[in-house]
């Protein structure tokens, strides 16, 4: 799958713009402020039809105006599609494919999809547990539309477990209630588990993958699911008995704090190599080299679970990165579509550019370079 055309008006800071790309790379380089950040997210919108990270939807429309427009058509295994989204200042998006307006997510073209990495991903290494578990959530629910509403409900379920928390400070007769909540938490948490388990034993031999590949560090890199519940050893079938447990253990203390302290909303990923923890002892260059690892490896899971190649996205990915880092990161994705951006051409290593379709983008204005 890949995007063979784009046409925006208004969004964001281009006025009007049409592009033709390449199946293979494709590079968008300029100074900074010219919108390069802004054709990959129209890009990410085109695909996966929401804005990048927090932007809002109506933030992708050009400065005072109440429109914007975006149409991609896309080459795909079964035939060109091509996807139109209107905006409109205080109205739902309007979305329609091959002319026929789509209502819900689930009519929409499967085969469509966008991996996008920016250096504010580098969060996913260095920053809170909270980064990291909506990762996970964020790349299982697309990938098992069930594990969303598993997750939707245990968040229902936890709201109303630590209000009633709460009540219990001044009533303990409502304590029988707590029951109903456990026994939903229980459940689903051991579902949430199960899924993120079964991720990421798929995901981890392509981080470790990538990793060696692009840094040559013969290191051993290790992934750890840090449960907060109970120990790694447990089985699967028996994680529901242990987050019962585990919720009746800890009621002293949830009671005191007002809040449930065990359960998938409290787990974590560690990040391990050479068996030392890469958020606190490893170079920018590892976390960025380790990040990109595991946005190549969710491209890849992506491959091996529905059969299509998402497009990757790389903004300011190759900054840090020494040269034979760069060439084989962009190396790596001959088959696939990449869209790359940078401020400086010279970062692409001059063989892999040959290659390359490459655009200036000048305040808006997108050129062709070579
Ligand atoms: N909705 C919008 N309308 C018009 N311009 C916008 C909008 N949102 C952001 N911009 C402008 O886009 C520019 C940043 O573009 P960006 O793609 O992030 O630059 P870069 O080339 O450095 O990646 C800023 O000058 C910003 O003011
Ligand atoms: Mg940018």
């Amino acid at each position: 799958m890949h995007l063979e055309k784009i046409r925006l008006v208004n969004f964001r800071n281009f006025k009007e713009l049409e592009a033709d790309f390449s199946k293979g790379l494709n590079v968008f380089f300029g100074d900074n402020a010219q919108g390069k950040t802004n054709l990959l997210e129209a890009i990410y919108f085109l695909c996966n039809l929401r804005p990048m990270r927090t932007s809002k939807e109506q933030h992708l429309i050009f400065f005072d105006e109440t429109k914007a427009y975006l149409k991609g058509v896309f080459s795909t295994s079964s035939g060109p599609i091509d996807r139109e989204i209107w905006l409109n200042t205080g109205e739902k998006k309007k979305v329609r494919e091959c002319g026929v307006e789509k209502k819900r997510f689930s009519e929409l073209f499967w085969q469509i999809h966008a991996v996008f990495f920016s250096p504010d991903d580098l969060s996913l290494v260095k920053g809170k547990p909270a980064e990291r578990r909506r990762f996970l959530d964020l790349v299982i629910s697309r990938l098992k539309p069930q594990y969303g509403r598993y997750l939707a409900e245990y968040n229902r379920a936890l709201f109303q477990r630590n209000i009633l928390l709460k009540q219990l400070r001044h009533d303990r007769t409502l304590v029988s209630a707590l029951e109903v909540w456990d026994e939903q938490l229980s459940e689903l948490g051991a579902a949430i588990l199960r899924a993120r388990m079964a991720f990421l034993e798929k995901l981890y031999p392509w981080v470790k993958k990538y990793y060696l590949y692009f840094s040559r560090d013969e290191r051993q890199l290790e992934v750890k699911y840090e449960n907060s519940s109970f120990s790694a050893d447990v089985l699967p079938d028996s994680f529901r008995e242990a987050f019962s447990l585990a919720l009746r253990k800890s009621l002293p203390q949830d009671l005191k704090s007002g809040f449930t302290q065990v359960g998938p909303h409290r787990d974590d990923l560690q990040f391990l190599l050479g068996g030392r923890d890469l958020r606190y002892f490893g170079s920018q260059g590892e976390q960025r080299t380790l990040c990109l690892s595991i946005k190549f490896a969710e491209r890849r899971m992506f491959f091996e679970v529905t059969g299509i190649s998402p497009i990757l996205l790389l903004d300011d990915a190759l900054s840090e990165l020494d040269i034979n880092r760069r060439k084989w990161i962009l190396e790596e994705e001959e088959v696939w579509q990449v869209f790359v951006t940078t401020s400086d051409l010279s970062a692409i290593p001059e063989d892999v550019l040959k290659k390359a379709s490459v655009f200036r983008i000048k305040a808006g204005v997108l050129g062709w370079w070579s």
